[in-house]
């Protein structure tokens, strides 16, 4: 192998319809295709960096040592890629940084495995193709499959490892569509989504979730291509409550809604009745993803900073495709 180091940058994204359940939890092979939108400039920067002195796994989150449970995702993840670039069997030192709030519904595992998977993939000597990195990053956690293509993004839920994987529908510029996320709660929750994905077939609302997740996707996929916002803005709450009614009648049940959450998506249906382009969504968290036209924006944030509760609102638009960072020559060859 050549390269031994490698950097790379991926956004987060956001989901309009979700992906919540499993048909394979230790694949991440989805129950049901999904859509989302990268979220540009809210990004995980990743370093991996294979070295023969290691005797085992690192790895630093935002500065911090990581142990237990973090390590242990992040060196099976590893174990992935040292696996298809054979002959790879060298230990690891991985450094990220969020420039984003971690664990509380803005994905951060989705922006952290998608750029792991590029930079591991690239230090590891592997050159593979955008559906084998977001197919490889699916592994990590299932919605970092949609933050290595660019834009508007559809994840193929598939059946199998080679055919699960995320593809761009539209490029960032093709619509400005703005993502106003009002931050009501900075602190880790108090479950994560790969716990949360294992008690979605106990709600006996589940399976009629995922029947009707074909019709959802077909409509807004429309919507999106044809920059429809009235049909996008109805499908895309609908959804979202679909799986928080999942979530709360899950055995055990998870409420992730806060009286902020609550109060935000109250207003935003009274905003959009007034004539404002704005919906909701929101993902394992109580942050409120407000998604708006951006002639909208200013009126939105306006409106959302007045609401009890919300803490700091970050602005994210369209954001592009995961992609390795260059590094001088010299950290290369180390
Ligand atoms: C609610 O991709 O975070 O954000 O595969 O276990 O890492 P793991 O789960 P993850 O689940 C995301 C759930 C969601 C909806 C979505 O992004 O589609």
């Amino acid at each position: 192998m050549t390269i031994h180091t490698a950097t790379a940058v991926a956004n987060a994204n956001i989901a309009f319809i979700k992906y919540w359940g499993n048909r394979d939890d230790a694949l991440r092979i989805p129950l049901n295709g999904s859509l989302s939108m990268n979220l540009g400039g809210l990004t995980s920067r990743t370093t991996v960096r294979f070295d023969p002195r290691l005797t085992a796994d690192q790895f630093t989150l935002n500065q911090q040592a990581q142990h237990g449970k973090p390590l242990q995702r992040v060196s099976t993840f590893l174990d992935l890629v040292r696996a298809k670039a054979c002959g790879v069997t060298w230990f690891a030192e991985v450094t990220s940084e969020n420039n984003f709030p971690t664990g509380a519904g803005i994905a951060s595992s989705a922006a952290a495995f998608a750029a792991l998977s590029l930079a591991a993939s690239r230090a590891a000597g592997l050159d593979l193709s955008e559906r084998e990195y977001s197919a490889l990053a699916r592994r990590g956690s299932g919605s970092a499959s949609r933050s290595v293509p660019g834009g508007f993004v559809e994840w193929l839920s598939g059946s199998r490892d080679e055919d699960s994987y995320a593809v761009s529908i539209a490029p960032p510029d093709h619509w400005n569509l703005v993502d106003c996320i009002a931050v009501v709660q900075t602190g880790h929750k108090a479950t994560g989504s790969t716990e949360g994905h294992a008690l979605a077939p106990t709600s006996p609302l589940q399976a009629a979730r995922v029947a009707d997740a074909p019709r959802r996707l077909d409509i807004c996929r429309r919507a999106i291509l044809q920059r429809d916002f009235d049909t996008f803005a109805e499908i895309v709450e609908l959804d979202s409550n679909l799986m928080h009614a999942v979530m709360m009648t899950s055995t055990p049940s998870l409420f992730y809604w806060t009286a902020a959450s609550l109060e935000l998506m109250n207003q935003i249906r009274l905003w959009r009745k007034q004539g404002l382009p704005v919906c909701y969504t929101l993902d394992a968290g109580p942050n409120v993803h407000m998604l708006c036209l951006e002639p909208a924006l200013e009126e939105i944030q306006k409106r959302a900073a007045q609401v009890g509760g919300v803490k700091q609102l970050l602005t994210a638009r369209p954001g592009g495709k995961a992609d390795w960072v260059d590094q001088p020559a010299a950290q290369q060859a180390a």
